[in-house]
Formats: structure tokens, sequence, C-alpha cells
């Protein structure tokens, strides 16, 4: 027997992208690749990259310099960049970064067969061709590094929404939905195989529309019937999108977690109107209000970009009290990055110093810790159902897990193991953690 050849994998960016890798590593074994987590024994190299702010694009360049030292210790090592990155510098970054021998863009990874047998023949490889239809619906994705309790499902691709910053419509295409058939099976075969949670993946999931008028929320309705022990999230939401509905097929199925991510990027309507965001301030509220009348016990968790084009100190307050008045329970923050070719690179100007946009993220960064601090210690005295998915970072008679709201809870572990359900009552916390002790018998 020959030995496979090896292949090592390195990804960046959002769960879409560790979900592509994983369908990469599947198309890949076909071809007789197996994947290595030892950079040092891969005969290929991927880096599936991510271009969504000028930081991350740099990371990934730093990292190829380094890979070219493994190249130069073994000159037949290939080395390819896949995703965003790929999409958007195309043959530009062959020649921006020698050491690359393949590009390939987020539609074209069945192409990667046929773009390494030129590669090998010393040649450069390229296809960064988007589809209109290409969802990858029969690969069956190889789970690498998983803790077999929890899984990415890809539901849908692209984006059509065209926020002003952000380079995703262009990097990933048009939106188009996977048949929901073979969604349904796959989180069916997830749960057979021991899985407890499934995370319904898209750049805009509730957009979702199949060919078969399944929209939505009719897809979660499938997904969460499948077992009540299989619980069902999603990321990432456009607010635009949330529709009642929705909300109600979560009030329907315990099992569909209690944990909303609705990035709201600023709290100002001015600077919500240059994103091209196509909602105000006030309608976003509703769309709060509309959650917590439905779904009272609802983590609800945001985006927020500080420093975009013209904001105004009094925009970056509004943002504060925006961030107050919800009681947002985790946020992910950024400073803006400009990307070319956007619509705010064309349009407007980048004209927030950077010291300013800095210490606009440090004061909301802050607020968040406290809010946050503040929903756990709302928490303290409350039970709640936790997955639980590996042995503490801090102690090996630990657990952690998380409750519906997708919060991490700490307990001791007695004879419980990673995968069952507990219920856990919160004795104290910290901004990021809950920590409690098994109740019994609830
Ligand atoms: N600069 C900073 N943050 C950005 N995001 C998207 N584009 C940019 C950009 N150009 C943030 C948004 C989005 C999250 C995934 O990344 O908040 O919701
Ligand atoms: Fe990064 Fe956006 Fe591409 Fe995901 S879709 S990898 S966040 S640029």
């Amino acid at each position: 027997m020959t030995e496979k050849k090896k292949l090592y994998i390195e990804t960046y960016g959002c769960q879409m992208n560790f979900s592509d890798s994983q369908i990469v590593g599947s198309i890949m074994a076909d071809h007789e690749f197996e994947t290595t987590s030892e950079i040092a024994e891969a005969d290929l190299i991927f880096v599936n990259t991510c271009s969504i702010r000028d930081h991350a694009e740099q990371r990934v360049r730093a990292r190829l310099k380094e890979f070219n030292r493994y190249k130069k210790k073994k000159p037949g090592l290939i080395i390819g960049v896949l995703g965003c990155m790929a999409e958007r510098l195309k043959e530009q970054l062959i020649e921006e970064e020698k050491m690359v021998d393949v590009i390939v863009g987020p539609d074209a990874y069945r192409d990667l067969p046929r773009l390494l047998n030129i590669a090998e023949g010393g040649q450069k490889a390229i296809n960064v061709i988007l589809s209109a239809d290409e969802t990858y619906a029969d690969i069956d994705p190889v789970r690498m590094e998983s803790n077999g309790i929890s899984a990415f499902i890809s539901i849908m691709r692209g984006c059509e929404n065209f926020c002003s910053y952000c380079v995703v419509p262009y990097t990933r295409g048009k939106e188009r939905s996977r048949d929901p058939e073979t969604i349904v099976n796959e989180a069916r075969s997830l749960f057979e195989n021991g899985y407890r949670e499934v995370t319904l993946l898209g750049q805009n999931v509730n957009s979702y529309k199949s060919d078969k008028g399944i929209d939505f929320p009719g897809l979660m309705n499938l997904v969460a019937s499948i077992d009540p022990a299989l619980r069902v999230r999603f990321a990432t939401s456009h607010p635009k999108d949330l529709s009642d509905e929705l909300l109600k097929v979560m009030a329907a199925h315990p099992n569909i977690c209690r944990s909303i991510h609705l990035p709201v990027q600023s709290g100002s309507d001015a600077v919500l109107k240059r994103m091209n965001r196509k909602y105000t301030r006030d309608w976003y509220l509703g769309r709060i209000a509309a959650i917590k009348h439905y779904l009272p016990n609802c983590a609800i968790s945001t985006d927020i970009i500080a420093g975009f084009c013209s904001e105004t100190e009094e925009d970056h307050l509004e943002t504060m009290q925006l961030m107050e008045q919800v009681g947002y329970d985790y946020a992910f923050m950024f400073k803006y990055s400009e990307r070319p070719d956007t619509l705010a690179a064309k349009k407007y100007e980048d004209n927030i110093p950077e010291e300013t946009k800095g210490r606009r993220l440090q004061e909301i960064i802050a607020l968040q810790q406290k809010l946050s601090h503040k929903s756990n210690k709302a928490d303290i005295g409350k039970t709640f159902e936790v997955l639980a998915e590996s042995t503490s970072r801090k102690s090996a008679n630990e657990l952690a897990g998380r409750n519906s709201q997708n919060k991490v809870v700490v307990f001791e572990r007695g004879e419980y193991k990673p995968g069952d359900y507990v219920q856990v009552k919160i004795t104290s916390c910290t901004p990021a953690t809950l920590k409690g002790v098994v109740v019994e018998g609830v």
C-alpha cells in the first residue's frame, strides 16, 4: 500500500470558513490526501483565509512567510490559499506572495484536485470563479478537530446585502440555499452518531429560501423536530430578516437555543444609513422587543463597528446608549477597517483618526464587559440545562459546557461526561463564565 499524502489546513475567519475547511478535507480525502495536524509532515499546506478586516489579511501574509520556511526544507511542498483572500486578490496574490502555488475561491473547491495536478507539474494554478448554485450539498464534511458533540452545518452561501463596509458580497458571491432534505439528513446522521448540537450556518441564515419553497422558520422547524435532545443554533442573522414567524418557531421548540446573534453595527441612524444596513435604530429596537416578547429568556449578542466614516462623538454615544438599552449578553467589537472596492471605500472617506477609533472601541469594550458581568450576575441562583462539552481548562475535576443561552458553565464533573445534559445551579460568575453545582432530579 502506498502511503497517503498529507494535507495540513489552517483556517481563519468566520465559522463558515471552518465549515468550508471540512468540505475541503472531504474533497481531498477522496483524492488520496489525509489531514494532519503536524505541519512538518505536510505535503500540502492550505490556508483558508478571511478578508473582513485588513488585520485578518496581514496575519495570513505573515503565516505565508512562515510556511515558506517549510518549503525551503521540502521543495515539493505545495502551498494553497483558499477562501476570501484568494477571491479578493486573485492573481495579484501570486505576484505578491511568490511562495503560493494554488489560489482557490470559496466556490471552486471541487476543482482542487485538478488545480493540484497543475501545481505538481510546477505551474501556478488558480480558480476564483464564483457560482450561482454551488452549495456542496452532497459533500460529507470531514469533521476535523471535532469534539463529537457539536457540529456546524452550512445551509446557505453568499450574501447580497451589500452593507457598505463589507467585503463578503464580493468574496462569497450571490445568495443560494442548500436543499432542505440534505440538511435534515446531515443533522439526523450527526445525532445518530452521538452529536447533541448543530449550528446552522450561513452569512445570512434567515434569508434561507429553498427551491422547494421552505424558508428559514420552516427549515428550523424540520431540524428541531429530529429529536428534542438535539440542540439547534444558528448564525448569523441580519435584523431585517428576523421575522416574528421565526421567533414563534423558536418558542415552540425548547431545543432551539435561546440565543440570538443580531449584529447592530451602530446605534446611530445617520451611521446606519451610510452603512446601508436598511434599518433604523428604532426598527432594530422593535426587533429586540419582539425577541423579548416571544422568548423572555433569550440571550442577545451583537457585532459593533467603532469609528465608521464620519462617525461623530454623538453617534458613538448613541451606540453606547443602545447597548445599555438592549443589555447585550455578549458582543464582538471591531474598529472600522476600510476594505478596497466596497461601497464605503468608494463613497466615504475613512476619516476617523486611528486614535479616536481605538478610544471609542475601548469604551465600547469596557461597557460590554460591564453588561456581560451584569447579565451573568443575574443568573446566580438559576438552574440551567447544560450540555457538557469538555473538561474545563482550569481543572480536570470540572466539566465545561454551555446553557441554551450560549453561556459557558463550569461545574464539578461527578459522574458526568461530555455529551451529557446536566442540570446546573449557578453559584458564582465572572464576566465570561458561570460556575455552578449539579442539581439532581430536577
Ligand atoms: N471593518 C470592521 N469590521 C467589519 N465587519 C465587517 N466588515 C468590517 C470592516 N470593514 C464586522 C461586522 C460584521 C462582523 C462579522 O465583522 O461587525 O458583523
Ligand atoms: Fe472572513 Fe467574511 Fe470571508 Fe467569513 S465570509 S472568511 S468573515 S471575509
